[in-house]
């Protein structure tokens, strides 16, 4: 009887193990679980990604380019960790504008640093240390925001999308991702069916909102501002 308790408890300890740090990375434990757990990790990320120019040409590089709107691009990518973003729009080469990339943990962004040094040395990206919320910018201030892979582990997700929408101008474009693979719903209050999705960001004022298939494990979500902006809910 005592062996079968010690038994169920070791396999209760278990399933909470993986679905906390594991599954959730850490994200119902607190935004230091989160960055810490992507700084001890960030060595392997891109090896475990594996992420290919061929790929993210169609995944990450064809779509920004599609929404640019100018040839100058103000763009902020919100969670870059390792330099996703800017690192492929840069090899890709046909990208014009600027770039601000932060994330929240130091050891994503060194490789990113690191990466994108290495592919030239003059990239002109800006690297910031800095959280989601709040955003150090001003309203209205960029073309596009992206935020690939990133909503979910955000301590509140609302709160860094709203930033998101303030910062982009009138007309501006908001690309990121739903979670929608067989753990999303294990995100909880951080999960939204693709209909919640739209209409999180309708109540947030944003337009033309559409939620597409990109990969097994993320829908690609994209948004417009209105030219002219109602009143959003904060
Ligand atoms: C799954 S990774 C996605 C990275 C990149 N966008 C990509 O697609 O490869 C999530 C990123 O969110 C960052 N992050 C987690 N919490 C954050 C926060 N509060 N503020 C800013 N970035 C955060 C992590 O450090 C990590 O680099």
């Amino acid at each position: 009887m005592n062996g079968l308790l010690v038994l169920l408890i070791i396999v209760v300890l278990a399933i909470l193990y993986w679905w906390l740090i594991i599954s959730t990375e850490g994200v119902f434990l607190g935004r230091r679980m989160v960055v810490w757990l992507y700084d001890i990790t960030a060595h392997k990320y891109d090896d475990i990604k594996e992420y290919t120019p061929e790929d993210e040409k169609i995944l990450v590089v064809d779509p920004i380019l599609a929404l640019c709107q100018q040839t100058e691009t103000a763009l902020l990518d919100v969670g870059t960790g390792t330099g996703r973003v800017p690192y492929f729009l840069l090899q890709d080469g046909r990208f014009q504008g600027d770039i601000i990339a932060l994330d929240a943990s130091a050891k994503m962004l060194a490789h990113a640093e690191e990466s994108l040094a290495l592919h030239s040395p003059t990239h002109g990206v800006t690297l910031l240390h800095q959280d989601a919320v709040p955003l150090p910018f001003e309203d209205g201030r960029f073309d596009m925001v992206t935020s690939l892979e990133t909503l979910e582990f955000l301590p509140d997700h609302k709160a860094a999308l709203r930033e998101m929408v303030r910062v982009l101008r009138p007309g501006g474009i908001l690309l990121t991702t739903r979670r929608a693979d067989w753990e999303a719903p294990l995100f909880l209050n951080r999960y939204h069916s693709k209909n919640g999705m739209i209409a999180l960001l309708r109540a947030m004022g944003m337009i033309d909102v559409t939620v597409q298939p990109w990969l097994t494990t993320y829908n690609l979500v994209i948004a417009r501002k209105p030219i002219s902006v109602p009143q959003y809910s904060r």
